[in-house]
């Protein structure tokens, strides 16, 4: 939309309700990306303004929340991201680690992450009772991920013979998995402020997430992870993402990746 202009006032005020509802600390310099991401919607509503947008949205706050959570939260996401982490997993699940494994993909987004451990497990503990459960703030990116249905664009990404023994085309264009993959994969609305299960998961992946956070809430999101990670249990973390592990009792094992000391 054409001439659309965003003042202090209206940013504070989107960095506000992003903070309360999300824990997202959105950055000042951010006019580009709030017109990009809202300019159609303040369109398609007739609205003329960010002003309007705002008393728009206070009015309809039940209808609009998701919209606006899910318009500024990014969930870039791909299959097979920071795959030498993949293949470290790789290892665990062939020194029998995985079995019985219950897998945690934290801000799953449209739930490549998941997925692609799921192929993976599949492949090297077909017969193990694994589990992968993800997670996300956005209602849109969770409804995705229950799909279980992606663009044959993002095909390239996956290694061939993980395609061949658990996906299959669609005619529509779409792939999709087989019922051994979906049966193990699950998807929930979470917002990782909140604690979740205690002492639940085997591996954790909390992934390409705390970057969009401010250091208390880092820590809050750390802390509510870790109290739902086993003792000895394993965390992943994007690669910009490294924390101090002995602040939060971790032994460091290679590149994001870290062993749960004690509860
Ligand atoms: C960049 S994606 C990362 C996806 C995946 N982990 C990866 O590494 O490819 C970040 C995801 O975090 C989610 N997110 C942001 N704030 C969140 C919160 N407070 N609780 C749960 N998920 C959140 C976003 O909706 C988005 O889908």
């Amino acid at each position: 939309m054409k001439g659309l202009s965003v003042d202090p006032t209206v940013i504070k005020s989107l960095q506000d309700i992003m903070y309360e509802e999300a824990g997202v600390a959105l950055k000042d310099d951010i006019e580009e990306l709030l017109i990009s991401r809202l300019g159609n919607r303040i369109e398609q509503l007739k609205l003329k303004s960010f002003h309007d947008y705002l008393a728009y949205f206070n009015q309809n706050y039940s209808g609009e929340r998701d919209y606006l959570v899910d318009a500024l939260t990014t969930h870039e996401t791909y299959f097979f991201r920071e795959s030498d982490q993949l293949d470290f997993l790789i290892k665990l699940v062939k020194s029998n680690r995985i079995r019985d494994a219950k897998i945690w993909s934290a801000a799953c987004s449209y739930g490549q992450e998941a997925f692609s451990i799921a192929l993976l497990i599949s492949e090297y503990a077909p017969m193990g009772n694994w589990e992968i459960h993800g997670t996300d703030v956005s209602y849109d990116a969770v409804s995705k991920a229950s799909s279980a249905k992606f663009s044959s664009k993002e095909k390239t990404k996956i290694p061939r013979e993980l395609f061949e023994l658990s996906c299959f085309d669609q005619p529509d264009g779409t792939f999709s998995f087989h019922s051994s993959v979906l049966e193990r994969t699950s998807f929930q609305v979470f917002n990782l402020l909140n604690s979740y299960k205690s002492n639940f998961f085997d591996f954790v992946f909390l992934r390409n997430v705390l970057i969009y956070f401010k250091p208390e809430e880092q820590y809050k999101i750390m802390n509510n992870c870790l109290k739902s990670l086993k003792k000895e249990g394993i965390l992943f973390l994007g690669h910009s993402e490294k924390m101090a592990a002995r602040e939060f009792n971790l032994k460091s094992l290679n590149g994001g990746i870290y062993q749960k000391l004690s509860h």
